[in-house]
């Protein structure tokens, strides 16, 4: 349904659009979740304010992380939920691991009957590749284009149901009624012209925040819009101290400084050396080398230079030259290109030089296990913007399989919330014209002299230089002294020209998002003094276990301000604790807080 409600000039018509389902966010989880509530028979819309095809979920290149046992029969749900918490150090939501571990198999089996197509073993098998601390083979690949073959496969399916998908817009606030979410206002970023979405429950699958670092693997949309909206709405976060720096990214020429290499790479045999020709990884954890748990590796890398023993343009070496270049065309064709056409390095007969960058957020919207409902009535979250499932630090290819499993589990959570509540979307304009209003304000304001593209260059810095894979005390302070006074300035925001295609009225919205997300990062980081995964404390000696019992919640609290509580983690069952007993954990019985010291 479309209408136009206001005619005063066309700054002020909007359109309203209705469906049962809206879903913001058209990356894995987004479309699966599309897929899963219009098969439901309901009316489903999409809004993605990039394109269609274009989100984060490509970067997930070297696999989707699945027990399917193709290679390693040994392999099953257990192992990959036992290598999941362990990687998390157990701050994870379990509940969510064991759906995750138990459903990734079938997810990626449904995707292969919806046309994707992986690579195969010599039996004609699904093929798996090693991963960092994964146990098994258990990546399920399309060489290094994994992430990209899911989008495809998604969108195909998508776009053959009913759904409608809205691209190019972006979503400035969630509607709230009687305590639940009722919608949606957003704006088209070709004509900037509005359009109010009225629905019954709303799925928030935006994405990370990779954006509040300036060396990121994230593209331009990965601001943490949904992770603010839903804040501002009331909903929990849990561990936002938690940032993956992935360890590969490439570091020269500068202009691609932080665009991924692949951990399929080092999947494949890729060995890590330093400027002394020396392959360090052992030093750092002797067992798993280069296919250490992400944090490891990264901080490994991060510690060779800052210790003067990298690369002429500040990286180190990874080398994958004895696959040779048939080898590496087969298994590694991206990267190949990539470094051919980017940095006129030919990584069949050269090492590549890379570096740990931002990559991927482990904390985000709390959500239950079962629905992916928020606790806001009417708000489902699901993918990177959502919380719990990784815990401390995230498995390589276990984002792909959290999208597919979760963004199915949330499109069914949204759809049953539909059918069983008789929800009114009916707003007052009134409600809908002030949101535009504030919307429109950087713009029509006479007044005002901050450009929001210095706040930004501003924020990147100050997160590099306090939140980053080492953090302390005086820097995180200092840091957030710096974020405070940025967020002082965002009033004065102004900005010139028309809602037309305008680059800069966006960025004045994005830069709301990115400092209330590093806000909070810095906050929550304050809190956890410790060394756990992804949070590196050098005021710490390691871990502490009273904290390994707890996840840290946020809140907007009463006074606008941020809130954090320290919420106990629920002691696991009898049948998923007994996995780390020794029986079934290939490697042991590495308990609750038995952190490796680097
Ligand atoms: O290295 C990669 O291919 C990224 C995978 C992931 O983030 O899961």
């Amino acid at each position: 349904m479309e209408r136009d409600t206001h005619t005063n000039g066309s700054r002020d018509r909007h359109e309203v659009r209705e469906h049962d389902v809206l879903i913001i966010g058209a990356g894995g989880a987004g479309l699966r979740a599309a897929i899963e509530a219009t098969e439901r028979g309901l009316s489903v819309g999409v809004v993605t304010k990039s394109l269609l095809g274009k989100a984060h979920t490509v970067m997930a290149e070297g696999g989707v992380a699945a027990s399917l046992g193709n290679v390693d029969p040994e392999d099953g749900w257990r192992q990959h939920f036992i290598d999941t918490m362990k990687s998390g150090k157990f701050i994870n939501n379990w509940q969510m691991v064991e759906h995750f571990a138990k459903e990734a198999p079938d997810r990626v089996y449904e995707l292969e009957q919806w046309g994707a197509l992986f690579n195969r073993t010599p039996e004609g098998k699904i093929s798996q590749r090693p991963f960092g601390a994964h146990t098994y083979r258990r990546l399920c690949h399309v060489g290094d284009r994994t992430g990209l073959e899911m989008i495809r496969t998604l969108q195909e399916k998508t776009l053959a149901t009913d759904t409608k998908v809205y691209m190019e817009t972006t979503v400035t606030n969630l509607f709230k009624k009687d305590g639940r979410v009722v919608g949606a206002l957003a704006y088209t970023r070709e004509s900037g012209r509005f359009i109010h979405f009225k629905a019954k429950a709303v799925v928030m699958a935006t994405g990370g925040w990779g954006r509040i670092y300036k060396v990121t693997s994230n593209s331009w949309e990965g601001t943490g819009d949904g992770l603010v909206l839903a804040y501002n709405a009331g909903a929990e976060l849990v561990d936002m101290e938690m940032v993956q720096f992935h360890p590969t990214g490439m570091v020269w020429p500068p202009g691609v400084r932080g665009l991924l290499v692949t951990e399929g790479v080092r999947g494949e045999g890729g060995i890590l050396r330093n400027s002394e020709g020396e392959r360090y990884m052992g030093n750092y954890d002797e067992e798993r080398m280069e296919l250490s748990s992400r944090d490891v590796v990264a901080r490994a890398n991060y510690t060779e230079v800052q210790e003067g023993r990298g690369s002429p343009h500040g990286g180190v070496y990874l080398d994958i030259t004895h696959l040779g270049y048939n080898g590496i065309m087969k298994k590694l064709p991206t990267m190949h290109e990539q470094f051919l056409k980017l940095a006129d390095i030919d990584i069949s007969k050269e090492p590549m030089e890379v570096f740990p960058t931002i990559h991927y957020t482990m904390g985000g919207i709390k959500v239950d296990a079962e629905t992916c409902a928020t606790n806001v009535p009417g708000l489902y979250a699901a993918g990177e913007c959502a919380g719990g499932l990784h815990g401390a630090n995230r498995l390589g290819g276990n984002s792909l399989s959290d999208l597919l499993v979760f963004g199915r589990r949330a499109g069914m959570g949204a759809a049953e919330y539909v059918k069983s509540n008789g929800v009114s979307t009916e707003l007052e304009d009134r409600e809908v014209e002030e949101q535009k209003k504030r919307v429109l304000h950087p713009l029509e304001r006479r007044d005002g002299d901050e450009n929001p593209y210095m706040i930004q260059q501003e924020l990147q810095a100050a997160m590099m230089e306090h939140a980053n894979l080492m953090r302390n005390e005086d820097s995180l302070k200092e840091g957030l002294g710096k974020v405070l006074a940025l967020k002082d300035r965002l009033p004065n925001v102004k900005v010139q020209g028309s809602t037309l295609f305008n680059p800069g009225w966006h960025a004045a919205q994005d830069v709301h998002y990115l400092i209330q997300v590093s806000e909070i990062i810095i906050r929550a980081a304050l809190e956890r003094t410790e060394r756990r995964g992804a949070q590196w404390r050098l005021d710490y000696d390691g871990p502490d276990d009273e904290l390994g019992k707890i996840n840290f919640i946020v809140t907007k609290d009463q006074q606008g301000e941020v809130g954090i509580e320290k919420r106990e983690i629920p002691p696991m069952p009898q049948h998923l604790a007994e996995l780390f007993d020794g029986g079934d954990d290939k490697h042991g019985g590495e308990q609750q807080g038995k952190e490796s010291q680097f």
